[in-house]
């Protein structure tokens, strides 16, 4: 998730795209830089690292002019470095992009075959040798050149172009990632986002996809990329800057919560082959051979990342049929693990910094194990000492509570049990079609979840004052339970503890009394009957049911209602009417979890924001863990 500013206008623009740049520093940076028209051409400075690096890269080779472009690089393709940073320049074109281009390695070959040379590992580049081939070609407009050029290109993007042969314009386009125009008086603005230009105008307009835009000083021609004229109205935005960070959500938190099926949309992106039904090798950082030969995979990670992993454990078994397990990564260094050359070692970890994932990660490595990293920072300390990489795009997580980490690793790891699984003929055709036909819904089907949000905070108020609650699940629900009380207990600092449904009767059940509140994730998958009469063996004792459950399911919503008269408990009033089910649409087993942890999500964010913790920052938590 990249960060891009645009500026045409009256004024010295680098100034104004560095400021603009540090407001979008929430959205990640490896590296940064800016192009300039500086009246002898376009001009760039980049630097690697934080802003401050661009800074004072300027101050050595100022850059004036009043038309420019600027960016903060995530990476994606390519490790950070200054020649993998943004502008990306191809004679006299330069290019700022965010989004990934699915076909990049198609055009790449494209491109060598006719003789160029690319300078860097990354899809932006390509993007700008492309509008510079249609310059040559005799495209007399910047505007004509990157129209012919993004009609090779499939993916997601958000550009700005500037070129030395048209001084006072900037173009942009948008696919699938944000772009918002800033107008102001006789200057104009582009950016990834509204705080980049909030200093500047509170009049924005927002691009769609399959649009594109010619920005000069005192005018902003939108138009499709097939080349129709658009008028498009302007919006008054009258959020502070802090608010618009969190894109008007009240917590970082609760915006990572709602960016989930984007998230999920770009970690899926040129990696799906529905067609095939299959999962494309190259973005998955394991070999078709090693996927073969592997005899055990052996997920080791902590949090968060380790109930995603133990998800990503029962598909590898159910999908690929090897062998699997978990260990938790400080675990691993207590007990003088035993590896072996077959193993594959999946390290799973949002940052790619945390310590006890990277020392298991070694002593795998020292005893000859291969070690898949799945982290969602490219080329972090835990992705660096292991063989290979398995990226999730889901973009910098600010809140300290994990969310779109968490389902964008589920659909990495679904995406790794599938391909090992083709690979090794456990899985046919037929099968990885209707696993990947579902993954390929999930984000739409997130949203329609996601959506009943004010219904999930009306039940999180009735729990409030509560000061234990109980997570139950089956099979892959089981670490989503685990997941939703990690989350309650994170940041409302509610105690709650997540159990296998089936675990309960082996002493977990002498906790339920009318005041224990217990949330149990029963959709219709192939666990659901035991967990069903799970259910009943809580109501039977009085227990207050929260059911995650799939639409339409009556029976469990029957199970959850109360008949008692309201009551008043030590822990307030319990309502006797409504029942607290939550519900997910019909999906298959494997990608429930993407699901039903979203309600889970919510509950617990609704719970702390209602008891007003620190959502974003928990008391003595970090978001990455680099001590022992
Ligand atoms: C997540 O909500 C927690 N803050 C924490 O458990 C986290 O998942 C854990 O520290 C692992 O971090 P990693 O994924 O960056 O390795």
């Amino acid at each position: 998730m990249c960060g891009i500013v645009g500026y045409v206008g009256q004024k010295d623009c680098a100034p104004i795209l560095v400021e603009g740049l540090r407001r979008l520093e929430y959205r990640g940076y490896d590296s940064a830089g800016l192009a300039v028209h500086t009246g002898r051409g376009v001009e760039i400075v980049r630097a690697v690292g934080k802003l401050s690096n661009l800074d004072a890269a300027l101050k050595k080779n100022p850059l004036s002019g009043t038309t420019g472009i600027g960016h903060t690089r995530w990476a994606t393709h390519g490790r950070p470095s200054e020649a993998n940073a943004h502008p990306h320049v191809a004679g006299h074109v330069a290019v700022v992009h965010n989004g990934i281009i699915e076909n990049h390695v198609q055009l790449r070959r494209d491109l060598e075959s006719r003789g160029v040379k690319l300078q860097s590992d990354t899809d932006t580049e390509i993007v700008a040798h492309l509008i510079d081939e249609a310059m040559r070609q005799g495209r007399t407009r910047l505007s004509e050149a990157v129209r012919t050029a993004l009609g090779h290109v499939r993916g997601a993007y958000a550009i700005a172009v500037v070129s030395g042969d048209a001084p006072d314009e900037i173009v942009v386009a948008k696919q699938d990632s944000p772009l918002v125009l800033g107008i102001g008086e006789n200057e104009n603005f582009a950016a990834s986002d509204i705080p980049a230009i909030l200093a500047h105008t509170r009049d924005i307009i927002l691009l769609h996809d399959g649009e594109m835009a010619v920005l000069t000083a005192s005018h902003v021609e939108i138009s499709t990329l097939e080349g129709t004229r658009i008028t498009r109205e302007h919006k008054r935005i009258d959020w502070s800057p802090m608010q618009a960070e969190k894109g008007g959500y009240k917590h970082f938190m609760l915006k990572e919560i709602h960016e989930q099926p984007r998230a999920i949309e770009d970690t899926l992106r040129g990696r799906v082959d529905l067609p095939n039904a299959d999962v494309v090798g190259a973005e998955i950082g394991l070999s078709a051979e090693l996927a073969q030969r592997v005899s055990r995979v052996y997920f080791v990670a902590c949090g968060t990342s380790a109930h995603s992993a133990m998800a990503g454990r029962y598909w590898v078994e159910q999908l690929a049929r090897i062998p699997s397990t978990l260990e938790i990564g400080s675990e691993v260094r207590t007990r003088d693990p035993v590896f072996v050359p077959n193993d594959l070692v999946v390290a799973v970890s949002q940052s790619g910094e945390t310590l006890d994932t990277l020392a298991a990660v070694k002593a795998a490595k020292a005893a000859g194990a291969h070690v898949l990293a799945v982290t969602n920072v490219v080329d972090s300390a835990i992705a660096r000492a292991s063989d290979g990489a398995l990226y999730t795009h889901a973009g910098p997580e600010i809140g300290v509570a994990s969310t779109k980490c968490f389902t964008s690793q589920l659909a990495a790891l679904l995406m790794l049990a599938i391909y090992m699984g083709r690979r090794r003929g456990t899985l046919d055709t037929d099968g990885a079609h209707r696993v990947l036909d579902a993954l390929w819904r999930v984000p739409a089907q997130m949203r329609e979840v996601l959506a009943r949000g004010e219904d999930i905070k009306a039940i999180a108020k009735k729990y409030l004052r509560t000061r234990d609650m109980l997570f139950l699940g089956r099979g892959t629900e089981f670490p989503v339970a685990l997941e939703g009380a990690l989350k309650l207990k994170e940041i409302s600092y509610i105690h709650a503890e997540g159990y296998a449904a089936g675990e309960m009767k082996h002493g977990p059940i002498a906790l339920i009394d009318e005041d224990m509140p217990v949330v149990v994730v029963c959709p219709r998958d192939n666990q659901y009957d035991k967990t069903f009469s799970n259910m009943e063996e809580v109501k039977a004792r009085e227990g207050q049911l929260i059911a995650v459950c799939t639409e339409g399911d009556e029976d469990v919503r029957a199970l959850c209602f109360s008949d008692a008269a309201p009551r008043s408990s030590t822990r307030g009033i319990l309502s006797a009417a409504e029942p607290d089910v939550i519900t997910i649409p019909e999906a298959a087993n494997e990608v429930q979890p993407l699901l039903t942890v979203l309600p889970l999500q919510l509950l617990a964010y609704y719970m702390a924001d209602l008891k007003g913790t620190d959502v974003d920052q928990p008391r003595n938590l970090a978001k990455t863990v680099t001590v022992e």
